[in-house]
């Protein structure tokens, strides 16, 4: 009968010791589990969306590309007056598409250009489309001469994000030209 219990006794060790170790293993891989990132961008000329796919492609991300449904003018100074109008109204035009199941990113990266010392309007429509609470949202910028509170403005309006410092390119470039001299300073900052 003692050996009937002591046996009884040890299968059901035997059985919590398991699920013991199966949860904390599963505790552990969730650690370890790399963080999905996602940059999402949004690029007029090309500058930002050459250093957008430049980290996507050294991080193994996902990319999405903020676009706004009407498009803006390909002529500099028409594009500028256009943004400018748009920037003055405080206005959330509508953009193409969203992210599909935002909620799977743990990371996600908000490129943009300065304009008129800020970021382009669409950006705000994309953050407030998609749920970014809990995620960390990294800004990083490109302009021409300062960022002005572009890194700020983003992270102002992604209040339940955790955030990691920004980083500003400045170029006076264009249409990505030069781009390839700046993937140094990407690096750095990555790393
Ligand atoms: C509408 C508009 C507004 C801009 N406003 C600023 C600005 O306020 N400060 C600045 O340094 N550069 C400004 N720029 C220059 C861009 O920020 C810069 O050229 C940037 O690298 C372009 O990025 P993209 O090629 O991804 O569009 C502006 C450009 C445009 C088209």
């Amino acid at each position: 009968m003692k050996k009937v219990i002591a046996l009884e006794a040890l299968a059901l060790l035997s059985v919590v010791g398991l699920n013991a170790c199966t949860a904390s293993q599963k505790e552990t891989n969730e650690m370890n589990k790399d963080p999905k990132i996602l940059v999402a961008y949004f690029s007029w000329s090309g500058n930002t969306r050459d250093a957008a796919q430049y980290i996507a492609q050294k991080l193994g991300a996902d990319e999405f590309e903020v676009i706004r449904e009407k498009d803006y003018p390909a002529d500099y100074q028409a594009c500028t007056e256009d943004a400018k109008t748009e920037k003055e109204a405080d206005e959330r035009p509508a953009i193409k598409g969203a992210v599909e199941n935002i909620d799977q990113y743990d990371v996600v990266f908000i490129g943009v250009p300065v304009w008129w010392y800020t970021a382009p309007m669409p950006v705000f429509t994309f953050i407030e489309q998609h749920d970014l609470k809990g995620k960390t949202v990294i800004p990083f910028c490109t302009c021409y001469t300062a960022e002005y509170e572009t890194l700020n403005d983003i992270v102002k309006a992604t209040p339940d994000s955790e955030h990691r410092d920004g980083l500003t390119i400045v170029t006076q470039e264009m249409g990505g030209k030069g781009m390839g001299e700046k993937h140094g300073q990407i690096d750095e900052w990555l790393a």
